[in-house]
């Protein structure tokens, strides 16, 4: 009786499967992909499917799906009870519907909507510890053949091992989290920061840094506020062979100019009213290392001729000594202004200017590289989850769409203070937009239009109406227009008209 169920190729492929489960645990989606490609093959199947439950909202997504109407059923979900999966789901038991038209539990509308002429159906639960976390659907045997019990007895130790790989790849994931959260300490210990990055261009900027941080080249860091520059600088130290040296931060603008040129080069006692003794400057402070040179930009003239001098030669004197020092120093630089600007309209000289730039190193604002809001905050919820020794699982759906939409004009400071917020503010288990307080400034209060004309109020409306409209589909105009009700033609001359600018 066994033996006629027994089939080479079902349990050779069973035994593959398993060896993979033991082995992978980093990506979960790609080994329940080749689960269920297993399954449906084993079982003939056109098409599959495997849903999960979202414990967000209850209702079950696809997390899998073959066949050739795959990629339009993925924005489907369904909620519990709903369609053979949602009873099979609710119910936790398996089923075969050998004729969907005879089954009063088939929910057409999926089918329908991509144009899939669903006829037959055998799905079964996926159970982590007796508890139903998702189900497997096999759509169509082949040939026009039933589903047999011999299948579906198949399909239901498939389903084992899908839950059992989602159990491993779950259990896995808790444990990376804890290790981030233990290794993001111990980076703020040592004085640095974690640095996150999932966006090909910040991976690409990494690369980049891997590269120059042996070198001992100056290098530019630009880019607009919060971005990340001063985390970028610490990457440059820390890749190096000077990261057992000291990391040196001056803030250039936070100074007025003789406190600045002291603060950088020290002074002997007397050098000026204050001075009453001698003082290390940070490049001294900084011998061995790295000097991080933040706001290179507002630096005053008079300094930056000193500055020069101790990128060309690595020497300089103190104030009020006419001894001279050397140090052997790395120099980083960043600034947010228009460097170039400056330096045409002589506020910046251009010979230091082109000293620091032999390697310019860009980092793009957040609003330019959507991966790295999601995963960044990912990575302050958990660590304000540390902080406040909180339990919040994540952000729901609506509040990574408001993250996304967002511009982000504070870059990733602005996300991060609002994800802090965010974590104090939320009493759930997930952030929803009510969390998440942003300056979107666009929302005309009165107080916006008090004292200007009707005109002008409804022309400040519609730029701040439609800016937000066109951010929001990340200045895709036929899609903005679609949401407008407008004319695609008539949108790009009003964006013309008002001067709406990206
Ligand atoms: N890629 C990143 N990963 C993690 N945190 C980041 C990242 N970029 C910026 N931050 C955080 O955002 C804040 C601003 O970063 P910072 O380097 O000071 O910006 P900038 O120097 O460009 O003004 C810091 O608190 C920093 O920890
Ligand atoms: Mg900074």
């Amino acid at each position: 009786m066994f033996s006629e169920r027994v089939d080479p190729e079902r349990f050779e492929t069973l035994i593959e499967l398993n060896t993979l489960i033991n082995s992978d645990y980093s990506d979960p989606n790609s080994l329940l992909t080749r689960i269920v490609e297993s399954a449906t093959r084993l079982t003939d199947g056109e098409a599959s499917s495997l849903l999960l439950v979202n414990p967000d909202n209850q209702r079950l997504y696809f997390e899998v799906a073959i066949g050739s109407k795959a990629a339009d059923v993925a924005s489907f979900s369904l909620d519990k009870g709903e369609g053979i999966a949602g009873w099979v789901f609710e119910n936790n038991r398996s089923l075969t519907v050998n004729d969907v038209q005879e089954d009063p539990r088939f929910f057409a509308d999926i089918s329908r909507a991509v144009g899939f002429e669903t006829r037959s159906i055998l799905a079964v639960p996926m159970r982590v510890k007796e508890q139903v976390v998702g189900v497997i659907e096999i759509l169509n045997k082949r040939g026009g053949k039933p589903f047999t019990e011999v299948d579906l007895w198949w399909l239901e130790i498939f389903a084992n091992q899908a839950a059992l790989a989602l159990q491993n790849a779950r259990s896995f994931q808790r444990v990376r989290d804890q290790l981030d959260v233990l290794s993001d300490q111990i980076t703020t210990e040592k004085g640095y920061h974690t640095l996150i990055s999932r966006s090909p261009t910040l991976k690409d900027r990494l690369t980049l840094v891997s590269r120059v941080a042996p070198t001992d080249s100056s290098v530019l860091i630009l880019g607009e506020s919060g971005v990340g520059k001063e985390l970028f600088a610490e990457q440059l130290h820390l890749q190096s062979h000077r990261n057992s040296g000291p990391f040196v931060r001056v803030n250039c603008a936070a100074l007025p100019e003789t406190l600045l040129e002291s603060e950088l080069f020290g002074h002997v006692k007397g050098a000026f009213t204050d001075a009453a003794s001698d003082r290390i400057g940070r490049f001294e402070l900084a011998d061995g290392g790295t000097i991080f040179l933040d706001e290179i930009g507002d630096v005053p003239l008079a300094i930056q001729a000193k500055l020069l001098r101790v990128l060309q030669e690595r020497s300089f004197e103190k104030l009020g000594s006419s001894e001279t020092r050397s140090v052997d120093v790395r120099i980083v630089a960043a600034t947010n202004r228009d460097i170039e600007r400056a330096v045409d309209e002589g506020s910046f000289r251009r010979d230091l200017y082109y000293r620091l730039n032999v390697l310019p190193l860009y980092i793009p604002p957040l609003r330019e590289r959507p991966e790295d809001i999601t995963e960044l905050a990912e990575f302050f919820l958990k660590r304000f989850n540390a902080e406040t020794k909180k339990q919040i699982r994540g952000f729901s759906e609506e509040a990574v769409e408001t993250l996304l939409s967002y511009s982000w004009p504070g870059n990733v400071r602005e996300l991060e203070n609002a994800v802090e917020r965010a974590v104090v503010i939320c009493q759930d288990e997930y952030i929803g937009p009510s969390d998440l307080v942003l300056h979107t400034g666009e929302r005309g209060s009165d107080e916006t239009y008090q004292g200007k004309s009707l005109k002008d109020s409804i022309t400040q409306f519609k730029r701040q109406f439609i800016r937000s409209t066109l951010e929001r589909h990340r200045w895709n105009q036929t899609n903005a227009a679609k949401e407008l009700g407008i004319q695609r033609t008539y949108l790009s001359r009003l964006v013309k008209e008002l001067g709406i600018k990206r």
